[in-house]
């Protein structure tokens, strides 16, 4: 990814679809299914900040000194595979670990950094630019992909992702507690940030997961992204 970090600009060849939201909201889940069904890559950012996180850590970088951090990005080897979903950093396989709390946490504390953002956004967009592939996280919409041709931003009420995230610990076999604060925290410190903060793009379909299903929610969102890309396609 070395010369992909030079980069800031988006040059997507084929269709990008962007899905963001907060924590716990099933973005994975749903991101997966929908790529799935219709034949694209499926990309989760959020993976990529939380081996960055542990990463990091593990090489005892200050997470606070931005030029520490700057530093280490320049050297690390980051490499995220779509076919098998695996990441590794420097040789080393975080995928195993990053669906704990700590690991979200590490992310979501490294995320607010600007170096490591540049980092990371640069080769999303790599990743991203030849196109046919769903790209979930928080700023995919809004700063990495702003010309995506479909965004979807999934919500639900705080007690039902909190609920959710903890089906999902438990599905990994990690015990869950204070899901709900931790989770709090975290939303409001995605949100505060200065660095590409969790917003809603102006032009992205907001849709409420609250009282849905998984399958009802992959269901609304291919139909929302056939008809998109469909129109887009008429007259060409
Ligand atoms: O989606 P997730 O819970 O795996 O993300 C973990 C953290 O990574 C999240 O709290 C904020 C950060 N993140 C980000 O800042 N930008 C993204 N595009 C994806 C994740």
């Amino acid at each position: 990814f070395q010369s992909a970090r030079r980069g800031n600009d988006s040059v997507k060849k084929g269709p990008v679809i962007a899905i963001d939201g907060p924590g716990g909201v099933g973005k994975s889940s749903v991101s997966k299914r929908v790529a799935e069904a219709l034949g694209f890559k499926y990309i989760n950012t959020g993976a990529m900040y939380r081996a960055f996180g542990l990463a990091a850590k593990a090489s005892y970088v200050d997470f606070k000194d931005d030029l520490n951090l700057q530093d280490y990005c320049r050297d690390i080897d980051i490499n995220y595979s779509t076919d098998t979903g695996r990441i590794t950093i420097d040789g080393v396989d975080y995928t195993d670990n990053i669906g704990s709390d700590r690991a979200g946490e590490l992310a979501s504390k490294v995320a607010t950094q600007p170096s490591v953002r540049a980092c990371l956004s640069a080769c999303q967009r790599m990743m991203g630019e030849e196109g046919h592939v769903v790209m979930e996280g928080r700023d995919i919409g809004t700063v990495i992909f702003p010309d995506a041709d479909v965004k979807i931003y999934l919500d639900a009420a705080h007690e039902v992702r909190a609920e959710r995230r903890k089906d999902e610990l438990e599905k990994n076999g990690i015990e869950p507690s204070r899901v709900s604060d931790i989770l709090e925290a975290r939303d409001k410190r995605d949100a505060s940030r200065q660095a590409a903060p969790l917003k809603q793009a102006d032009d992205a379909v907001h849709i409420d997961t609250s009282s849905l299903t998984l399958d009802e929610v992959v269901k609304k969102v291919v139909q929302i992204i056939n008809e998109r890309l469909n129109v887009g396609n008429t007259g060409r």
